[in-house]
């Protein structure tokens, strides 16, 4: 489907109380990429897949980078809020109101489902980000109050370095969620340790209960 501003897949679920995984893809793939990473790490879950609305040199991403590691941190906000915009409209059309919207990004996906988790953090009640690194810098932390947040890295990684994936894991501890840090004997690429202890993590969440924010 392309409405909703991306072109993308959804597959519902049959329990109509299941979370919702939105599938966020690594450079160069497209909506259908995850759906079976989706499919291992919840069986019974709704399955939102957009594929990311830029293109370089003909891959597909989530927003424009000005070299490896280096985002153009403008289109990342613009981007961060379409996508966010996405899910909203897709919540409506698709009648998934009061479900728990789980983010599950590689690399360029986990990338901006960190950027939406900061700019907003409303959306989101979750999320499995694998291969993340900070996005920006927040100038203000958001209240991210309970939400879980599973960062799965790659000891060998070397596009994202251990003291990235602290720095990541620091700002969404200061911004009240509850983040999970774990390490694999892998480099950028998804290993089976990933998907298994992501499963595992995605079936130990508690029930669904949206945390309200502090009046300003
Ligand atoms: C990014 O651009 O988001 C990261 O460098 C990861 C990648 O997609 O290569």
């Amino acid at each position: 489907m392309s409405d909703l501003g991306h072109v993308h897949r959804f597959d519902p679920s049959e329990r109509s109380d299941a979370r919702v995984l939105l599938l966020l893809h690594g450079t160069g793939g497209d909506e259908n990429d995850l759906i079976q990473l989706g499919r291992m790490l919840d069986p019974s879950a709704a399955l939102l897949s957009p594929r990311g609305n830029v293109l370089e040199h003909g891959a597909a991403r989530f927003f424009r980078r000005l070299a490896e590691g280096v985002f153009d941190l403008e289109d990342l906000r613009r981007r961060t809020h379409e996508l966010a915009d996405f899910v909203e409209g897709a919540v409506k059309k698709y009648g998934l109101e009061g479900r728990r919207i789980v983010a599950v990004g590689f690399s360029n996906g986990a990338n901006i489902a960190a950027s939406m988790l900061l700019l907003r953090p409303r959306v989101l009640q979750g999320a499995v980000l694998f291969r993340a690194m900070v996005p920006f810098e927040p100038e203000k932390v958001p209240f991210l109050g309970g939400v879980p947040v599973l960062l799965s890295e790659g000891r060998f990684d070397p596009l994202v370095r251990r003291k990235v994936a602290e720095r990541l894991a620091a700002i969404f501890k200061t911004a009240g969620a509850v983040v999970t840090l774990i390490e694999q004997e892998a480099g950028h690429e998804l290993t089976r340790a990933d998907v298994d202890e992501a499963a595992r993590w995605l079936a130990a969440l508690p029930a669904y209960s949206p945390s309200v924010p502090p009046k300003p």
